[in-house]
């Protein structure tokens, strides 16, 4: 497995495979669980090289304090790439992705940006757009990898590659859960015993919700799990919805015979929690 910390060295290097190999490419922030672990081995069998990324990216944090808490474990993070025969890693400095202007280009992904996470997370996804686009550039794979948890993001990302018109195809994949169904995230290592046992209501919230689906409308439903939230001694609802898979509006506003999913955004104290589950079929 070959490390790498200059954009220049990685993109020379590339350019070396690409000819006789297919390129994978996993971005992450690191502190990597099994769920990344699952992106890797999914392009490992459908790449001849896989690339992981592992840079936290200050211009997509909106508070200052959730970025000096972000996990970093990098140690253990190169252990888990060589245990699933990850190719490259790219591990950049801030300097490196940004010299010495850290801010996030504007995009207009359609107004998708505006929803769920674009209204409470202000600015996220042009940090986003703003690091995936460069690592895109730098590492210039055939085929990207992005897990379903984050399902805004993924959609940012694939009009991302739309704009853009980088010859990338974005490849969703499924949301990797603990047996109690807790959907796997960096951010739970923060979480205390009392709060990690308290956290899988989240993901049994929205298997209720998949029940109820179809049996009361939308409104309904994100009133009764307001109130299931209420007296929860560890989890605050920041916002559930649900929302048209591909405009991410509101079921109210879109059309029937759209695939619809359900979205939540729950904080534990100060470690915030997304999650989603598809709905009606
Ligand atoms: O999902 C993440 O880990 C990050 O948002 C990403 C895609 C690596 C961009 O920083």
């Amino acid at each position: 497995m070959l490390v790498f910390s200059s954009s220049k060295s990685i993109k020379d290097y590339i350019s070396t495979l690409r000819k006789e190999n297919s390129i994978g490419f996993v971005p992450t922030m690191g502190a990597l669980h099994l769920g990344h672990l699952s992106l890797i081995v999914q392009a490992k069998t459908e790449n001849d090289v896989v690339v992981v990324s592992i840079f936290v990216n200050p211009t997509q944090f909106d508070k200052k304090e959730d970025l000096n808490k972000y996990p970093r474990t990098i140690e253990e993070d190169l252990k888990l790439l060589q245990s699933v025969n990850c190719d490259v890693v790219f591990i950049p400095s801030i300097d490196e992705m940004y010299e010495d202007k850290i801010t996030s280009e504007h995009f207009d992904f359609g107004g998708i940006e505006f929803e769920m996470e674009g209204k409470f997370r202000k600015g996220h996804f042009d940090g986003v757009g703003t690091i995936v686009k460069k690592l895109f550039e730098i590492v210039m794979p055939q085929n990207a990898y992005f897990g379903e948890k984050d399902f805004q993001q993924l959609q940012i990302v694939k009009k991302l590659v739309e704009i853009t018109k980088l010859p990338i195809k974005i490849i969703g994949c499924k949301i990797f859960r603990e047996k109690d169904g807790l959907a796997m995230s960096s951010r739970n290592i923060r979480l205390s015993e009392e709060q990690r046992k308290a956290a899988p209501f989240i993901y049994q919230t929205l298997l209720d919700t998949q029940q109820k689906f179809g049996i009361i409308n939308a409104n309904e439903i994100k009133q009764w799990v307001e109130e299931q939230f209420v007296n929860n001694e560890f989890l605050k609802l920041e916002y559930f919805e649900i929302a048209c898979e591909d405009s991410l509006k509101p079921a109210n506003e879109c059309q029937e015979k759209k695939n619809y999913r359900a979205f939540i955004a729950v904080f534990v104290n100060d470690i915030r929690l997304i999650d989603n589950i598809r709905l009606g079929n």
